[in-house]
């Protein structure tokens, strides 16, 4: 194997340039020749590219978003799409792929694997919703966002005496909304994977008004419902006077945490250094404190939810579910 393609894919996250530059840094000390793809499947559709040097990813480990671009392609989600990046890939000479991303990502990557490529994943997400991997990179310093953010809120919502609904990203995955409702302390969370009762969430909220409660925080996934959708049910029941945030975007750049730096430089290289020993068709996963090399087939069969654990935990700390 002489020379490698690197890509980021999907929606981008905090992290993904650590990774970039650990595969890369890493690829050269192994012997490669790296390529940049640029945004994701599209760059490798058009052939667009850029040979990496070492000094290509200097200084950008802590900053948010990727310097290769991401993209969302739909033309790779077809069997034809699928066949020309392969073909376009080997064109090139490319030998072997590492492909960061999220779930929907690792799916083209996997295709790519089944077509011949030789392929390693990076879950790079801040939805956490990839299976095989306790930590996505990019969740750490989303997290770290929003609780600086409804900190921040929590201020306006005491000196007003405010319930505030605030919407957090996760389409499909509730994992942002359950681990920030842990961490700023919120009185509620609603998330998709969890049936939630509103009368109830509402009767429970005008209890903590009564008894003196001065603000309110009820955090809301995007995939379970708008906020605005909740203000407009909850409002006139609870007592306290409602606002509503939307987080959006400001939850998915922002300087990379420690975490996410660290993260994304060991799978970085653990990836690179699967594709050199030559495994692929598998995914670089954290497990217990642990690096493991989890198979397409398992990430792309299996879903990720939410421990019952976390619920509980979250439960016996105050916040009604
Ligand atoms: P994420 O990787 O963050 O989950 P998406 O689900 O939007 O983001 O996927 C990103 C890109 O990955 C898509 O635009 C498409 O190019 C590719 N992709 C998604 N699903 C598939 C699939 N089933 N087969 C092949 N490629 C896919
Ligand atoms: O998958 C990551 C994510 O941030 C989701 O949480 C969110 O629903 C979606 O991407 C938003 O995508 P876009 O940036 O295309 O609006």
């Amino acid at each position: 194997m002489k020379r490698i393609g690197v890509l980021t894919s999907g929606g981008d996250s905090s992290g993904m340039n650590a990774a970039i530059r650990a595969v890369v840094r890493s690829g050269i000390e192994m012997g490669f020749e790296v390529y940049g793809f640029i945004q994701g499947y599209v760059g490798v559709l058009d052939s667009h590219y850029k040979v990496m040097e070492s000094s290509s990813v200097s200084g950008i480990i802590n900053r948010g978003g990727t310097i290769l671009k991401s993209a969302r392609c739909e033309e790779f989600k077809t069997d034809r799409g699928q066949a020309s990046g392969y073909a376009a890939l080997k064109e090139l000479g490319i030998d072997g792929l590492v492909v960061i991303g999220g779930d929907g990502s690792l799916r083209g990557a996997n295709a790519l694997y089944e077509l011949g490529m030789q392929v390693v994943g990076v879950p790079a997400t801040i939805d956490n919703d990839v299976f095989g991997t306790d930590m996505a990179i990019g969740v750490d310093t989303c997290l770290n966002t929003i609780t600086w953010a409804i900190d921040t809120i929590k201020d306006t919502a005491s000196s007003h005496e405010r319930a505030f609904i605030i919407e957090v990203m996760g389409r499909e995955s509730g994992y942002l909304a359950i681990m920030s409702s842990i961490a700023c302390g919120a009185e509620a969370a609603i998330v998709p994977e969890f049936p939630y009762d509103l009368e109830k969430i509402g009767t429970k909220l005008s209890e903590r008004f009564k008894e003196g409660k001065t603000d309110s925080i009820i955090i809301v996934a995007e995939g379970a419902s708008s906020a605005y959708n909740i203000q407009r049910k909850l409002r006139n029941h609870i007592g306290f006077e409602t606002r509503v945030s939307v987080l959006g975007h400001i939850q998915r750049g922002g300087v990379t945490s420690v975490f996410d730096r660290n993260l994304a430089s060991r799978m970085g290289v653990e990836a690179v250094t699967a594709l050199k020993d030559g495994r692929s068709g598998v995914m670089i996963g954290l497990s217990k404190n642990k690096f493991v090399e989890v198979p397409f087939s398992d990430v792309m069969e299996n879903k990720r939810g939410i421990e019952p654990k976390l619920y509980d935990l979250a439960r016996i700390l105050g916040v009604i579910l």
